[in-house]
């Protein structure tokens, strides 16, 4: 619950600071209590300081708690519980979860500011573009990637520990160090609870620890742990250090065994290899170990793999005879109306992941095909995929696209009964630190994918495709267009389909505030020649 401070010097001076103390990084039961009698009592976002017990907390303008915040319990618990619920999206609270387990301080601030800002501000749940919101957002994702990093790189290592030579049909105890970016140590660990069930773990973190109690012979199979049962069988303590950490074990070098046999120098991927398994993880990964000497050999292993005599694959899948296509499942091939045998989408799909027709795809996660129903009347095309997009294989679910999702919500457009794609289907960028900073396909390479694009058309035979910016609009018109002049207008093509014109959503993103709400309504008027 929070804490806050003298009641009577906050009525007084209503400018004066309020510090709230949390009872820990990751409080959201009490952040939502907190926040609840702070809106009742009608608090502005500036005036409070929060902290969360283990952190000094700086407010999003830089004021510092007094430092005599754990002084009084100023709303009672009958306070707290009078206090009005406020109705919020069920999405922010679905953010809250997330973005409260950032370490950044100001996160207990920047959702306490949305909040009231939700209460104050009706127009602001459907705006897309709000700045606070946005962060919000990119705290939330960056958690949740921090999440699966921990799922992906924990290593454990078995240790002989008291318990073991006393009771060695338990189990030795597997101990792990990891290093998280957030708060994440308790939202993860029931993840490893199920997984690992019936093995007896621990991990350590420098802020966290946990240890599953309920591993060893009589541990409950992961069906049977329901999330109480799993929460029940956790036990969270503080921080360790690294030197606590065992030392490798066998275990470890079967483990570096297996990695060495499965790593193939003809599919290495550098760029790829480092997006996903991150440099600051390498120091807790075994076998990060090897990945220079590895890497550094990989062209002679090539080599040698290539020299080596051929031997025939044993072929699973028969060889479809192209007489026999019209008789081949649907999700290899579909008809067209006239009876021809044609690919279907996830045919498509899959084709666009091998495809190397232009340098963009050598560099990215994965393709990023369309995505919408056979037949759907409209036809969403933007540019290529963004840095979202390319880790979900989905077209449009970054911040673009939810901008897009507003528009079709606004004019009573059902996203999935649309067709979304893209004129290119991988995503090109330049790196910039961490960084994946999005970059504009040439005309090459978006010529080298149109055939993708088209394969798409041909397929859904959408009655209106839609243009989304300046390289969607050339690819399908097949000539530069001048997309401020054209906006709002609708084309013919030579087959006869036609293609509105408007711009692509990333262009309102990057507006200066004050032009944005102008430019959404502009938009929005380009679009409705869609219901037309
Ligand atoms: N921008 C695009 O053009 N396409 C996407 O899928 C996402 C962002």
């Amino acid at each position: 619950m929070g804490v806050m401070n003298d009641p009577l010097t906050t009525d007084l001076f209503p400018q004066a600071l309020l510090p709230v103390t949390l009872q820990g990084a990751t409080d959201l039961e009490g952040f939502r209590r907190a926040s609840r009698a702070l809106l009742a009592r009608q608090m502005l976002p500036e005036q409070i300081v929060w902290s969360s017990g283990d952190e000094a907390t700086r407010d999003l303008f830089g004021a510092q708690a007094s430092g005599e915040q754990d002084t009084f319990h100023y709303l009672s618990p009958q306070e707290f519980a009078a206090a009005p619920a406020v109705s919020v999206p069920p999405e922010f609270l679905t953010l809250c979860q997330a973005a409260i387990l950032h370490s950044d301080p100001a996160r207990f601030g920047l959702l306490y500011r949305i909040l009231w800002r939700l209460a104050h501000e009706p127009g602001l749940r459907h705006d897309p573009l709000d700045a606070d919101m946005m962060r919000a957002q990119q705290m939330a994702h960056a958690v949740r990637r921090d999440m699966h990093k921990m799922k992906a790189f924990v290593r454990f290592r078995s240790v002989q520990d008291e318990t073991f030579n006393t009771h060695p049909e338990g189990g030795p105890l597997h101990v792990a160090w990891f290093e998280p970016e957030h708060h994440i140590v308790e939202a993860v660990a029931p993840f490893f609870a199920r997984r690992f069930a019936q093995m007896r773990w621990a991990i350590m973190t420098p802020e966290r620890s946990v240890e599953w109690l309920n591993g060893g012979t009589d541990a409950p199979s992961s069906k049977e742990t329901g999330a109480d049962a799993v929460m029940a069988g956790l036990r969270f303590g503080p921080g360790a250090r690294k030197e606590d950490a065992p030392p490798p074990d066998a275990g470890e070098q079967l483990w570096l065994t297996y990695y060495r046999n499965i790593f193939n120098p003809a599919r290495l991927k550098v760029k790829m290899m480092q997006k996903e398994m991150p440099r600051k993880y390498w120091k807790n990964l075994p076998e990060a170990e090897m990945i220079h000497t590895l890497v550094a050999g990989a062209h002679e292993s090539s080599i040698r793999m290539i020299e080596q005599p051929g031997s025939v694959p044993r072929r699973r899948i028969p060889v479809i005879p192209i007489a026999d296509v019209t008789h081949t499942p649907v999700s290899a091939f579909t008809q067209t109306p006239d009876g021809k045998a044609m690919k279907s989408l996830s045919a498509v799909r899959q084709a666009t992941e091998h495809c190397r027709e232009c340098p963009i795809g050598e560099c990215a996660t994965q393709s990023v095909a369309g995505e919408g129903p056979v037949g759907a009347r409209l036809m969403f095309v933007g540019e290529q995929p963004g840095d979202q997009e390319d880790v979900r294989s989905r077209p449009f679910v970054g911040p673009a696209g939810q901008l897009l999702d507003r528009a079709l919500l606004e004019l009573g457009i059902e996203r999935d009964g649309v067709f979304v794609s893209n004129a290119v289907k991988h995503f090109k960028y330049e790196l910039r630190g961490k960084r994946r900073i999005h970059k504009t396909p040439t005309q090459r390479e978006a010529a080298a994918c149109l055939h993708w694009l088209d394969d798409e058309i041909r397929i859904v035979q959408p009655q209106l495709l839609v243009a989304l910016g300046a390289t969607a609009a050339r690819s399908l018109l097949g000539r530069p267009v001048p997309v401020m002049a054209s906006r709002g207008q609708i084309f013919e093509r030579e087959d006869g389909l036609k293609v509105l014109v408007t711009l692509h959503p990333s262009a309102l993103l990057r507006l200066p505030p004050h032009e944005k709400n102008q430019a959404w309504s502009a938009w929005l008027a380009d679009l409705a020649h869609l219901n037309a």
